[in-house]
């Protein structure tokens, strides 16, 4: 029987794809830039897996074509580059790599936190075109994160993990999310409240919800209007929770401080968008998750997440479980080859 064929849409870090051409095999895109889309539809449509990123937009009309695929493993925690419901109409198993990267992604957002409050870049700009003269007691005064309130918009893998850096911080923290967490209010002393009350009182709003049509632009100009004038809005999680045009309006009014966004809508900013000529906004390209060692975990995770599917088995990280039962069915009556016990899963 023929090995399942795999194709991966980017080189990753790490071995990973050592560990998936072990049992697969696979073709990889090694372009810098994603396949074109004639290229993703084509490369889909003739495979039992595929190895996605965010940016590679999986939809029905690209499903539709893709009749021998059993599994779309995304590297990402995120998966709104994927149409579920399409790939579930379809008995196809989504998987991601949550967990793996909430520590590092949320050291990125403390970086961000202070880069903004401390005005990092700000200073890089003003000593680079040499217009900083002398130290100066009123020079580039930003504001302290100790002792600060900071609101947390989203309480899953990654909220946590900045509500407990926070915490060691000295900072106050509540939280919104759909559910409360009393045991971990409890862990991190922190409190949940309303979304219109967590804005009025943050000195930090952070933005770590996943992106769906209940949370696209639950930052809009009426948020906005709630927030402090002297409040930092900072999001590490997905462009669209942010009505952009609103932000630009807010920050260039002054109604808020500053804004610190390794995400954006679209991804990259055209070069002339507005946002990048304020000098109170900080963007970076999405890159909170970006440590070798967090970007080669995820790597591993997704190609783990391949493997068991490709293998029969449920993976731990599958989205749309509700379709086991006739995805089971799907997988024995493919003919691809069942890889059988042959992965050695990294611990959680
Ligand atoms: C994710 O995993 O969803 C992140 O955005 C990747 O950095």
């Amino acid at each position: 029987m023929p090995k399942p064929r795999v194709f991966v849409t980017r080189h990753l870090p790490g071995d990973a794809l050592d560990q998936l051409a072990d049992k697969a095999e696979i073709a990889v895109w090694r372009n810098a830039l994603p396949p074109g889309r004639d290229e993703l539809v084509q490369e889909v449509a003739r495979s039992d897996g595929v190895l996605t990123l965010l940016s590679d937009r999986i939809d029905d009309e690209l499903l539709d074509r893709a009749t021998r695929l059993l599994v779309v493993s995304n590297m990402a925690t995120g998966f709104d580059n994927i149409d579920v419901v399409a790939a579930s109409r379809r008995i196809v198993l989504v998987t991601r790599t949550p967990g793996v990267l909430s520590a590092t992604t949320a050291e990125y957002t403390i970086a961000l936190m202070f880069a903004a409050a401390r005005r990092v870049v700000e200073g890089d700009r003003l000593v680079r075109s040499g217009e900083w003269k002398t130290w100066g007691p009123e020079v580039l005064l930003g504001r302290d994160l100790s002792g600060a309130m900071l609101g947390i918009i989203g309480m899953g893998g990654i909220g946590r993990e900045v509500a407990r850096r926070a915490r060691a911080l000295g900072m106050r923290v509540v939280y919104f999310s759909r559910n409360r967490k009393p045991g971990l209010e409890r862990r991190h002393r922190m409190s949940f409240l309303r979304l219109d009350e967590l804005l009025r009182e943050s000195d930090f709003v952070s933005l770590h919800a996943p992106l769906t049509s209940e949370t696209r632009h639950i930052i809009d100009d009426e948020t906005l209007a709630l927030m402090k004038s002297t409040a930092i809005l900072v999001n590490t999680a997905r462009g669209p929770l942010v009505d952009q045009g609103a932000l630009y309006r807010a920050l260039s009014l002054g109604r808020i401080a500053g804004a610190a966004l390794d995400v954006t809508d679209p991804e990259p900013l055209e070069p002339n968008d507005p946002l990048l000529g304020l000098p109170n906004v900080i963007v970076t390209p999405h890159i909170a998750s970006a440590s070798v060692a967090t970007r080669s975990r995820m790597g591993r995770l997704a190609v783990e997440n391949l493997l068991e599917a490709l293998a029969g088995r449920v993976p731990k990280h599958a989205v749309n479980r509700d379709i086991v039962r006739p995805w089971r069915e799907r997988v024995r009556k493919s003919g691809v080859a069942i890889l059988g016990d042959m992965i050695e899963r990294q611990p959680d």
